[in-house]
């Protein structure tokens, strides 16, 4: 397609609509709400909607062909639409939520879930999903910590690029594009109020917030979404630090970029823009090309540049990008893309997707807490299953797509699938809702308590307690739920609970009584299959948490690569002692940061270094000895921090620098070794270059960051 020749014929007006997005109502040519609603409202004609550049929420194979035909017999140029939707962790057969899928800490899984995704959603004619959320997060307390893969920045980024992977592969057939988002620090919002201010230094933007979104760009993601939040007082919409300088100019991405939803419209609201035509201006200065549903560029942009406030050149190279976007996807000889009602019918909910969802599901869980009670055994064991969460499929969390409850499996169906329908029996036992204050239905799970050997309960969160604008002040259970244990322990203390949440929760009133705790996140589609397996042991839990369970909200945000303060905790602190310490509680969480326990037990010994000295562009390997040393076949995620102990700028505690998810039998062992390098060590210095500074380096190789034992090396 000759680019250059179409840009030179559109007009200014027609141009300005490519950059426009609209929801698919708007596209219909009857009389509806829409049309008589906000289509009059925004002003939009007939034939500004017949050259709008692309749809949100767009699905359905069996549509396309005809909405398609439609938009582009309407369309001055013949132009195709692009189809966009957000595919966050699965399509109709729905894998866990990205904070679990994190948790396995296998990229492989990630890549395979998102390629699957891909494929159910491609074939319904989507063409691009605003996903990966890659947004680092620090504070529990934020709804969207479900749709991150948590606190630390290289798993961020490894998720990031193996998500892009996944989704966009050749961007042939089965493929989405991908847009990485919300860029940037969305998940600093303070105090963990969806929407609210960011405010940080550019130094820790760039070290700990940057790196995940620039993984997907490197991967190859076709496009970068602006966040909601105001970075250090300016909107992500309107920042060109963000959007122009360092996107842009620095990294070099030429990509399209499209504001979150209205976010272009808010910089009003956030008040840095006096109005509609200031934010257009504000935007388009930024480098904002694509505006999701409001309509300041369609109602402004040909005013600014009449006006010669904006250069038309800006206008042509957005509109630009945006054709190429289409080009990628090779929309001007298929403009439906590989849109395919018989392959969605085929592929939507096959067994083989419902197995990696299951496996997936399986991998994500994270044992927090085992005196022994786990695994059951499946052919003695009598149980009581109880809780809001048990018998629901209520079990996809936020985001979840076109995923159905009634297609997921309840963990009840789960177990007996797994046991038979004999040795289960089943109370609901209260509501799941933060408000729901109703006791009634707590006496006959007591009853049923009272018989069984065991009380499987499963609790936690409603799915829409996490997600977009549902953050909370208090993450703990609900009463009615902590009222429901209290009560079954009296008569049952055997007591395993199953944890569905979409964040780290507040769980010490129920962690000491407790006899194991498992945290299935939000599993998806084979919910059920999962959890069973994994209670009783058919699957050994292997997954670690990548955020912080914090002991009590109060430590929010809290994140273990932090730095150590002038006056750190000592292990002896007491009152007056006057360190940096809370007075009424630890300074560590209740869970650290890749902290997830195994039915068995594993072993590290003989931590060593190749070298204690480590000239500029050298190597020192890092290795440990681990063994199996408990009853099961396991995978073990075996970490490696760093710490620097002194530079020209305070440095973290300890920092993630590597990983390994490997597999043991019973009694086995195996040498992991890491190789670190110089550009492991790099950081951004008092003169904010990014480089790694001499001097001593601690090495820690553990299960968890809690790990102490180190050895130490110099960088010379
Ligand atoms: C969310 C985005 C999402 C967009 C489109 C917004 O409210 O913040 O994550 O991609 O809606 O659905």
């Amino acid at each position: 397609m000759d680019f250059k020749a179409l840009i030179e014929k559109m007009t200014v007006r027609e141009k300005v609509l490519q950059l426009l997005q609209l929801e698919p109502t708007f596209f219909a040519a009857v009389e509806d709400e829409f049309n008589t609603g906000p289509k009059r409202r925004w002003q939009l004609s007939d034939a500004d909607i017949a050259s709008t550049g692309t749809v949100i929420n767009f699905s359905g194979a069996s549509k396309l062909h005809g909405f398609q035909d439609d938009y582009m017999r309407k369309n001055p140029y013949g132009l195709p639409l692009m189809t966009m939707l957000d595919v966050i962790h699965g399509y109709r057969t729905v894998y866990p939520i990205p904070l679990g899928l994190a948790a396995s800490w296998d990229m492989d899984i990630v890549r395979d879930c998102t390629a699957m995704a891909a494929k159910e959603a491609s074939y319904d004619g989507i063409q691009l999903t605003f996903a990966p959320m890659v947004d680092l997060v620090r504070d529990a307390r934020w709804g969207r910590v479900a749709e991150s893969p948590g606190e630390d920045p290289l798993l961020c980024s490894d998720f990031a690029r193996a998500s892009v992977e996944g989704f966009q592969g050749d961007l042939g057939e089965g493929k989405l594009a991908a847009c990485v988002k919300h860029y940037a620090a969305y998940g600093a919002a303070e105090a963990g109020r969806d929407y609210n201010t960011t405010d940080m230094s550019e130094r820790t933007l760039r070290e700990f917030y940057l790196p995940a979104y620039k993984a997907a760009i490197d991967a190859g993601a076709t496009t970068v979404m602006s966040s909601f939040n105001a970075f250090n007082g300016v909107p992500s919409s309107g920042n060109k630090l963000l959007m122009k300088d360092i996107l842009r100019d620095e990294w070099g991405f030429d990509g399209v970029t499209v504001s979150d939803y209205a976010a272009m419209w808010e910089l009003i609201p956030h008040g840095v823009a006096a109005d509609e035509k200031e934010a257009a201006y504000l935007s388009m200065e930024a480098g904002m090309d694509l505006e999701m549903m409001t309509v300041t560029y369609a109602r402004h942009l040909e005013a600014l540049i009449e006006e010669g406030k904006i250069d038309l050149k800006q206008l042509d190279e957005a509109v630009l990008r945006i054709l190429k976007l289409k080009e990628k996807m090779n929309l001007y000889e298929n403009p439906y893309h590989f849109a395919d009602e018989k392959k969605v019918e085929e592929v939507t909910l096959c067994k083989q997707h419902r197995d990696l969802a299951r496996r997936a599901a399986e991998a994500c869980a994270v044992l927090l807490k085992n005196d022994g009670a786990l695994p059951l055994n499946k052919r003695k064991c009598k149980i009581a299953l109880i809780g809001p969460n048990a018998n629901t499929g209520n079990m996809l969390g936020c985001w979840s797509g076109k995923g159905k409850d009634e297609e997921t499996v309840t963990v009840l169906q789960g177990i007996k699938n797994l046991i038979g329908e004999g040795r289960v029996g089943y109370a609901q036992g209260c509501e799941i809702g933060l408000t729901t204050t109703d006791e009634s239905m707590i006496p006959a799970a007591v009853d049923l308590a009272k018989t069984a050997e065991t009380v499987v309960l499963c609790i936690g969160e409603h799915k829409w307690d996490t997600g977009e604008s549902s953050s909370r002040m208090d993450i703990t259970l609900t009463d009615v739920q902590l009222k429901l244990f209290d009560e079954i322990y009296k008569v049952n203390d055997n007591i395993v609970v199953v944890l569905f949440a979409g964040r780290p929760m507040d769980l010490r009133k129920i962690k000491d009584r407790a006899r194991a705790i498992l945290c299935m996140w939000w599993p998806g589609t084979e919910a059920g299959n999962a959890t069973a397996n994994l209670l009783f042991g058919e699957v050994v839990p292997s997954g670690k948490i990548t955020m912080s369970f914090p002991w009590a909200v109060g430590q929010c945000p809290i994140y273990y690569n932090r730095f150590n303060t002038g006056r750190p905790r000592s292990d002896d602190w007491k009152r007056c002692s006057c360190q940096s310490a809370y007075i009424d509680g630890p300074n560590s969480p209740l869970y650290p940061f890749g902290y997830g326990l195994s039915y068995t037990t594993f072993e590290y010994s003989d931590l060593k270094l190749s070298a204690d000295k480590m000239e500029r562009g050298g190597v020192i390997k890092a290795g440990v000895k681990v063994k199996n040393t408990g009853d099961y076949k396991a995978k073990e995620v075996v970490q490696l921090y760093i710490r620097d102990l002194v530079g020209s700028v305070v440095r973290p505690i300890k920092e993630l620098k590597g990983y390994q998810k490997i597999e043991l039998d019973k009694g086995e062992e195996k040498l992991v070794e890491f190789t670190i390098n110089e550009d492991m060590l790099a950081f951004y210095g008092a003169d904010m270059t990014r480089k790694a500074e001499e001097g001593k380096f601690r090495v820690f190789i553990g299960t968890n960051s809690d790990v102490k034992e180190y050895l130490e090396f110099e960088l010379l």
